[in-house]
């Protein structure tokens, strides 16, 4: 090739890094752009809010009492509030309270203004509720650092909520392929609910029962079609595969912290009371009882409702073949009587599928507070 040979060179496409819009604090797209409520009576502190932040393209709300601060809690979706101590109804105190006593506004960051200086008064603001302070009079570039950093948080927060919402959804994805079940996972949920309450376990791991009702068989995405839905006889090399869906859940939830107590249901829920169960073989008391108090309620549920290969037993039928199986040792002696007990009020009390989803949507409400 000679020294005036044309060579063409094609650029390279300049890679853009994928950025989520809302880490961002200057937005091009409105309906993005991150959200501040800020609370104070004071007009002119509120001017000067809106103009300290005015450079970044947020969303800005503004309230001059607490009680139309709520009002637009109610409507609106905030990621931060700033809000002055001093307030006309109650104090800025009382209002961190109570947004951080509300389960639908509690994960709100509050940025606290004062101009009250003093380590009391910043101790009985964080109690209060407060995540952060700031002392007036206010340094521009102090607010909008803090008020970046207070956002990039919100940002972690939400999208680890979004995660789990995906995470709940994939999973009734999977109950849904196969469309016999109905509403297995909520009937799951709450009868299980319903036995750990009986039992006298702390909300924690009711909370735990109510995810492993929806979660417990999400390894099953991992499966093919071929063998979840072959009719007839499973082969053992199949049904080796078929085990694994406890194993692969487990994978597939293990990253979210929020879900390490829902773990221990999703790996052993098919073990069995004489350690004749999959996937590590573990006997009696050595299975995690919140995954045998769900697999007493599956099975219960897949007994009673009717599926291709079976009509839905009565429960008295039921309840006599689970009992028949804790003869032959397979299930937990003590549970399973105390389960036929629960779920026969359980039966009386939920007659009909709509009151089932009021009383378990009741339940969801009161566990995450
Ligand atoms: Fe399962």
């Amino acid at each position: 090739m000679s020294a005036h040979t044309k060579v063409e060179v094609t650029p390279l496409p300049v890679r853009q890094e994928p950025r989520h819009p809302r880490f961002e604090n200057a937005s091009p797209d409105p309906a993005y752009a991150p959200t501040i409520l800020i609370v104070d009576d004071i007009d002119l502190n509120r001017r000067l809010l809106r103009g300290i932040l005015k450079a970044t393209s947020y969303r800005i709300l503004e309230a001059k009492r607490p009680s139309v601060a709520f009002s637009l809690l109610d409507m609106e979706k905030v990621d931060l509030i700033i809000v002055d101590l001093v307030l006309p109804e109650m104090s800025g105190m009382e209002f961190c309270q109570m947004v951080k006593s509300d389960r639908r506004t509690q994960l709100i960051p509050i940025l606290m203004l004062t101009s009250i200086q003093g380590i009391e008064n910043e101790v009985a603001g964080l109690e209060s509720g407060a995540d952060d302070f700031l002392l007036k009079p206010l340094r521009p570039a102090l607010v909008r650092t803090r008020v970046g950093t207070m956002l990039r948080h919100k940002a972690l927060v939400d999208s680890l909520e979004e995660a789990e919402s995906i995470l709940f959804a994939l999973a009734q994805s999977v109950e849904h392929r196969d469309r016999y079940t109905g509403l297995h996972c909520e009937r799951l949920a709450s009868y299980s609910i319903d036995l750990a309450h009986a039992l006298g376990l702390p909300k924690q791991e009711q909370l735990a029962l109510f995810r492993g009702g929806y979660l417990h068989d999400i390894g099953k995405i991992s499966i093919p079609d071929s063998i979840l839905f072959k009719r007839g006889l499973l082969t053992e090399e199949e049904w080796d595969i078929m085990r694994q869906h406890t194993i692969r859940g487990e994978q597939i939830c293990r990253p979210m912290k929020t879900l390490a107590p829902v773990l221990p249901i999703i790996r052993s829920h098919h073990e069995r009371w004489d350690g004749s169960g999959y996937p590590d073989s573990l006997a009696g008391e050595d299975i995690p009882l919140l995954a045998r108090i769900l697999q007493v309620a599956d099975i219960y549920d897949a007994l009673t409702t009717a599926r291709p290969y079976k009509p839905a037993f009565s429960h008295d039928r039921a309840m006599a073949i689970m009992l028949e199986e804790v003869r032959r040792g397979w299930r937990d002696p003590e549970l399973v009587p105390l389960f036929a007990e629960v779920v026969k009020r359980h039966a009386e009390a939920q007659a009909d599928e709509q009151n089932m989803q009021q009383s378990l949507e009741a339940m969801r409400r009161e566990l995450a507070e």
